[in-house]
């Protein structure tokens, strides 16, 4: 039998070098794409030299939408699964007054993730098989003042994969939606992060394989996210603005 391919773009985060080791471990072949060759080549190596898998790396720029067809065309085939790890959290306050930097955060964490994994997802539904996987956020359940337009881009991005689920329910492709929380990456390493409901990037790479072998439509990496972003999406709009969340 042909060895599963993984596709993971966004590969140099730490969240992707944590899930492309651990489906390395599990035998499955997995290319990384990503905006530096040079890191990706490191990684490739280094989870390559860990575990004696195939570890490829492809040039990706997520916001180069016209160029999205062409990736996916020179890759070695179709992959099996396809998540998308690329994230930009931005600066909230220069996002506000700078548009160039909001359309970028926007661009960066809704439409190329959404249109990337849109373009695999045909060609999934043309084969029959295939699992999309894209890493949102907990931060699109409820826009805050502090970062909503990093949390709307991911709301936005929510919203296309559950509606890509719902359309491709019957056609063998499967899509999850990964909300990780706060996790301890370097996206996160200037924030003072509460460990409880914080997660390693080793979790979400584990969740997200336990998730796709569960057949999992929408998954919180810690559990307790769940309960939290219960309780925020349910305090009123008056009482809502007056905190500083
Ligand atoms: N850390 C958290 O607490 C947390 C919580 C919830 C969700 N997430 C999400 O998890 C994902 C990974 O985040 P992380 O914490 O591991 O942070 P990160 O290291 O900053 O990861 C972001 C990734 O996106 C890539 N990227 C950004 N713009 C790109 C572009 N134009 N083209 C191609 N790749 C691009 C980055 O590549 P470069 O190396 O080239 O910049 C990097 O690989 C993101 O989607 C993030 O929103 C993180």
């Amino acid at each position: 039998m042909a060895e599963k391919a993984v596709l993971i773009l966004g590969g140099t985060s730490d969240i992707a070098r944590a899930t492309a080791l651990a489906f390395a471990k599990r035998d499955w072949t997995v290319r990384l794409a990503g905006r530096a060759p040079p890191e990706l080549q490191r990684e490739a190596d280094d989870i390559s030299a860990r575990t004696g898998r195939t570890v490829t790396i492809h040039q990706f720029d997520v916001l180069a939408t016209g160029s999205f067809a062409a990736f996916a065309d020179a890759l070695p085939g179709l992959p099996d699964v396809v998540i998308s790890v690329v994230g930009l959290l931005g600066d909230q306050a220069r996002a506000e007054t700078d548009p160039d930097h909001a359309s970028e955060i926007m661009r960066s964490n809704y439409e190329g993730p959404a249109l990337i994994l849109s373009l695999f997802a045909e060609r999934f539904r043309a084969r029959g098989a295939g699992a999309i996987v894209g890493i949102s956020s907990v931060a699109g359940d409820r826009g805050r003042g502090s970062n909503y337009v990093y949390g709307s881009a991911k709301a936005g991005f929510t919203a296309f994969l559950s509606g890509l689920r719902n359309r491709l329910a019957a056609s063998g492709v499967h899509v999850m939606t990964v909300k990780p929380g706060f996790v301890r990456t370097r996206m996160t390493e200037h924030m003072k992060l509460p460990p409880i409901i914080t997660a390693t990037p080793e979790e979400v790479g584990e969740a997200v394989l336990a998730g796709l072998s569960r057949h999992k439509d929408v998954i919180y990496v810690r559990p307790i996210w769940l309960l939290v972003m219960l309780i925020i999406r349910m305090i009123p709009e008056p009482v809502f603005k007056r905190l500083k969340l």
